[in-house]
């Protein structure tokens, strides 16, 4: 697998291709959070690939003590703009979900929206998780958010096509392997743009497996940003959060 999220992420286009996920869509988990983990106003808490930061902001807007880190110059900077914008402090760090650390320890972590199965082996997958456990608090919970793989498998859309901001986006899907890849087409009157997007397709029986090798196990796994139970057969998303055994 190539380095394919570093231009992916990098790239202005990113944002049009899910201009859905936007801050609307970001509250309904932070909503989630907060109702289910009743955490106090103190507690540390830190956004693991927070991309444009939309997650960071909601927390930070809310009084809440938040640390950022993406490995997207790009996407740091849209977030930077944001905090500025909003005379807002901000602790966003440029760095790699492979090979970060922290003296302290955070009350909760977060991997929201499919930041994750972007390497070819599970030693790279995991390792973020595997490290996390030495800068997450003894009773701290990560909250990770991966799509349900089998949903995607039994509703597999080929092909879609959307216009957003005078541009054509054309996304073609495949599975290769346990890997879906998706090759995104981006069209104006006067340029056509090709990126990639390559994301392991774990099931949610492998991971709760893998979470628990790593001294994890769960506390609540949902379906949905509203809290719904997870279905293999009918949840798009799988939420879990996670504390140590
Ligand atoms: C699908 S986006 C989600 C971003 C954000 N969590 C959100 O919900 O908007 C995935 C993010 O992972 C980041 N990323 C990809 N590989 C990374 C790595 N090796 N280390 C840190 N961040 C990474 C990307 O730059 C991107 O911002």
């Amino acid at each position: 697998m190539s380095d394919w999220f570093k231009e992916w992420f990098a790239s202005k286009e990113y944002l049009d291709v899910y201009s859905h996920r936007d801050e609307y869509d970001a509250s309904k988990i932070v909503d989630l959070i907060l109702k289910k983990t009743m955490v106090n106003h103190d507690a540390l808490i830190l956004d693991a690939a927070c991309g444009s930061g939309r997650h960071t902001l909601l927390l930070t807007e809310k009084g809440f003590n938040v640390t950022s880190f993406d490995l997207s110059r790009q996407l740091l900077g849209i977030a930077k703009k944001e905090f500025s914008d909003g005379g807002l402090e901000h602790k966003l760090i440029l760095a790699d979900l492979r090979n970060i650390f922290f003296k302290v320890q955070f009350d909760i972590i977060l991997n929201l929206f499919t930041s994750f199965g972007y390497f070819n082996e599970d030693t790279e997958n995991f390792i973020f998780f595997d490290n996390s456990r030495s800068f997450l608090k003894k009773d701290g919970l990560i909250i990770f958010d991966y799509f349900n793989s089998y949903f995607i498998k039994e509703n597999f859309e080929p092909v879609s096509e959307k216009s957003i901001n005078g541009k054509k986006i054309i996304e073609r899907r495949f599975i290769e392997g346990d890997t879906i890849i998706k090759l995104v087409d981006i069209i104006t009157n006067k340029t056509t743009k090709n990126f990639t997007e390559r994301v392991k397709l774990y099931s949610d029986k492998y991971l709760l497996e893998k979470f628990s090798a790593l001294g994890f196990e769960t506390k609540y796994m949902f379906g949905d940003y509203s809290g719904n139970s997870f279905n293999a057969a009918q949840s798009k998303r799988l939420i879990l959060f996670l504390r140590l055994k």
